[in-house]
């Protein structure tokens, strides 16, 4: 069960715009960062929601979106993202945030796939900017934004083939394709 749905937590990033998320779905899965693993237990996350089109569109201004697909320029009005949520790190709690994003983004993304939403963990994230436009305290660090919708994408796994190429890509049917790496290449002991 749980290979399932991490087989099919992939990162999206073309939705159907229209579908909203709820604010209390956005708070759901914020429950489920707060149940996460934190070191130290000092639990220095702190998020920000949104589900509203002006503010998703301030978001939106400051993502930048699959660096590979040098041809794309990130979802186009219609397919955006319906709900994003910021992770913030409170630097008066800790001055360090070692891999408490990384785990809270995780469990969030993987209660979206289980909600039969998807998302992208974005960290290509013009953080000096968006702290003005949403008006953050100084005090927060901005760590991730999770974009959030219902998918309007096919995104297929591979195995990375014998070039070694990681490099994501679409196809003509505009299936996103991604290689991983196999199983023997990445236990090396
Ligand atoms: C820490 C982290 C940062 C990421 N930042 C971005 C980003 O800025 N923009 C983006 O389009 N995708 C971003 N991604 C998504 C990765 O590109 C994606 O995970 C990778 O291509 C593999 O696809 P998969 O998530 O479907 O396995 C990020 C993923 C992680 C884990």
């Amino acid at each position: 069960m749980i290979k399932e749905l991490v087989t099919r937590n992939r990162s999206f990033r073309r939705f159907h715009q229209e579908a909203a998320v709820e604010r209390e779905t956005l708070k759901e899965l914020v429950e489920l960062g707060r149940l996460s693993a934190s070191a130290a237990n000092r639990q220095p996350l702190k998020y920000i929601l949104s589900c509203q089109p002006e503010r998703n569109a301030l978001i939106f201004s400051c993502l930048r979106w699959a660096g590979y697909l040098k041809d794309w320029r990130g979802p186009a009005e219609g397919e955006r993202p319906a709900a994003y949520i910021i992770v913030l790190g409170d630097t008066r709690i800790s001055p360090a945030f070692l891999c408490d994003h990384g785990v809270a983004a995780q469990s969030i993304m993987l209660g979206a796939a289980e909600r039969g939403l998807g998302g992208c963990i974005i960290a290509a994230v013009q953080r000096t900017k968006l702290g003005k436009l949403l008006e953050i305290p100084d005090y927060y660090e901005i760590l991730l934004v999770l974009a959030l919708g219902k998918p309007a994408e096919k995104v297929k796994l591979e195995t990375v083939g014998a070039d070694g190429d990681i490099k994501y890509w679409r196809d003509k049917d505009d299936v996103h394709h991604v290689p991983k790496r196999a199983l023997d290449d990445i236990i090396v002991g």
